[in-house]
């Protein structure tokens, strides 16, 4: 499925590992769980063990050149996507977890959100022969600047934050819209009962009964604690021009352009 297509209304994720049991644990709990039952995602592990072609199941043997470790076969892989792909009418984007794959953000999990079906595989040891990478692979992605033993914990992120922002997932429709990162910046603080804590007041404002009021202190918060957190993400802000007013009453635009913002118009 192309990702500007209209949204398929499930997806389906195919995890392809010699673990599959790692992956136990963490898809029987909680929204994952729900969203399974409820048939908005589907999630299907596969063992690629299965694939091996020699007596001892082995999907991984010593590298070429000589060197530390071992790396996983190519045929065993290549038979498992196959295998895999034609268990389902459409055929998934294949995506390798790896070290050097494209930085994951929430960016790009909206982007893969889009898809219908995804193909998950993960590495293990050295990694996966380079040939394999070639004729099998649609993209690399990292999920971060840091070496785990496999992909299948990469793989649990993906599928983890991809899910939450299908349709109907989350248990209230707009909580995903608000999250850190979906606008660019931090989620403002947020509190609850009980209203003093250890001598410390929940805003004033939080109780105002003033929606008004409440969306706007919550904006400002967030736009201060971006900048006082997050620097980085300063610049990529976006600001509709109700919000820029707000922002010039309160003293903030200065702020912000000092700290590298620039508008719309100016980039
Ligand atoms: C020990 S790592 C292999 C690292 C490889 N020797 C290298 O230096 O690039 C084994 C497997 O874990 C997974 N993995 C490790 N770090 C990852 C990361 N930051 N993001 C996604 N997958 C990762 C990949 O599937 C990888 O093939």
């Amino acid at each position: 499925m192309r990702v500007d297509a209209p949204l398929a209304e499930t997806i389906r994720f195919d995890v392809l590992t010699i673990f599959p049991e790692l992956l136990d644990s963490p898809l029987k709990e909680g929204i994952i769980r729900r969203a399974q039952e409820a048939g908005q995602i589907g999630i299907v592990c596969h063992n690629i063990r299965d694939y091996a072609l020699d007596k001892h199941a082995m999907t991984d043997d010593r590298p070429f050149g000589g060197g530390e470790g071992m790396v996983m076969k190519p045929e065993p892989l290549a038979a498992a996507v196959q295998a895999v792909q034609a268990m389902a009418p459409q055929p998934g984007r294949v995506i390798l977890l790896s070290p050097q794959g494209r930085p994951y953000t929430q960016a790009v999990a909206e982007e893969l959100s889009g898809y219908a079906r995804l193909l998950l595989v993960c590495g293990r040891y050295e990694g996966v022969d380079e040939r394999f990478i070639a004729q099998y692979v649609d993209e690399e992605i990292s999920i971060g600047d840091y070496i785990l033993t496999g992909g299948e914990l990469a793989a649990m992120i993906l599928i983890d934050s991809i899910a939450r922002l299908r349709p109907g997932v989350l248990g209230c429709a707009d909580s995903a819209g608000y999250d850190t990162f979906s606008r660019g910046g931090l989620k403002f603080p947020q509190y609850t009962r009980p209203r003093l804590f250890e001598g410390l007041a929940a805003p004033e404002v939080l109780f105002s009964g003033n929606h008004a009021e409440v969306a706007e202190w919550r904006f400002i918060a967030s736009v201060e604690r971006t900048m006082r957190k997050r620097p980085d993400l300063v610049v990529g802000l976006r600001f509709s021009p109700n919000e820029l007013k707000i922002l010039q009453r309160q003293g903030l635009l200065a702020k912000l352009r000092e700290s590298g913002w620039k508008s719309q118009s100016e980039n």
